[in-house]
């Protein structure tokens, strides 16, 4: 499958039409953001790593009963996926509580949640991503309220099912945001799950292994996600 034309560049992926009309061609550039674009930079192979690692993500979670939008691979930086009618929300659960929440409600950095805690965001850049609740998505028509159930129960098995994968490779998954769309009628995970959207911390140490590298200045931030994958037994294929 080839790429055809680009129409939407984000700020770290590319969608491209491809010769199907339901397919896209989904290509993961180098650039990494944070603060809804405002710290922006090219990091050399993090588009590969981040690529091949949400591949495998996609895939456990496929085999776990959660339906996604990834066909196949196909190269280093490219996949191929269904094209999805997206819901213009982000689903975040917090095991821990760090990041936002912590300026939000002056939260220590890890303290441990009771229960996973959802929260749904808003997806636009200029306003800063804000925090909303099922009313407003009602109200201003994004999901119904069928949609807004069933994308919570899945974002609850995602954590499920990845907070099992990754402690048995000595990681905590601190918290993480998935986006879902819809195809044919049905709702699937879209988008990425790569260490770009989610905080992962060495369970012994509690290194910061993720995104936060970057948002930080932590440096090392693409030999993390390498470690990451090397932890799950992930086979990198390298620039
Ligand atoms: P951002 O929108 O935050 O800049 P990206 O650079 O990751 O993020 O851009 C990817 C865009 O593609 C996002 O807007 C996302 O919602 C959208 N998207 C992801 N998967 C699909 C899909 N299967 N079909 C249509 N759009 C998708
Ligand atoms: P937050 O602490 O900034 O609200 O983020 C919670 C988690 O969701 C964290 O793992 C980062 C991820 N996330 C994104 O990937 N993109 C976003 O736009 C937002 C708001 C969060
Ligand atoms: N995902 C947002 C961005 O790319 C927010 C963040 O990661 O800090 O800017």
């Amino acid at each position: 499958m080839e790429k055809i034309q680009e129409i939407t560049k984000g700020k770290a992926k590319s969608l491209f039409t491809t010769s199907s009309d339901d397919q896209l061609i989904m290509h993961f550039s180098d650039d990494t953001s944070a603060f809804d674009g405002k710290k922006m930079e090219a990091l050399m192979g993090k588009g590969s790593v981040n690529n091949q690692f949400n591949a495998f993500i996609l895939e456990h979670l496929q085999k776990n009963g959660v339906d996604t939008h990834l066909i196949e691979v196909l190269s280093k930086t490219d996949s191929l996926v269904y094209k999805l009618d997206m819901f213009p929300i982000e689903c975040v659960i917090r095991n821990r509580a760090s990041g936002s929440i912590c300026r939000r409600l002056g939260t220590e950095d890890g303290l441990i949640l009771n229960d996973p805690l959802f929260e749904f965001f808003y997806k636009d850049d200029d306003l800063g991503d804000p925090l909303i609740n099922d009313e407003h998505i009602i109200s201003f028509g994004w999901a119904t309220k069928d949609q807004i159930d069933e994308m919570k129960l899945l974002t609850y098995k995602i954590n499920t099912i990845l907070t099992e994968l990754f402690i048995n490779s000595g990681l905590i998954l601190v918290d993480f945001k998935v986006e879902f769309g819809v195809y044919k009628g049905k709702i699937l995970l879209a988008d990425e799950f790569t260490p770009d959207g989610c905080r992962l911390w060495d369970s012994e140490t509690l290194k910061k292994m993720d995104k936060d590298r970057f948002r930080q200045g932590l440096g090392d931030v693409v030999e993390s996600y390498h470690q990451v994958a090397d932890r799950l037994g992930m086979n990198i294929i390298l620039d």
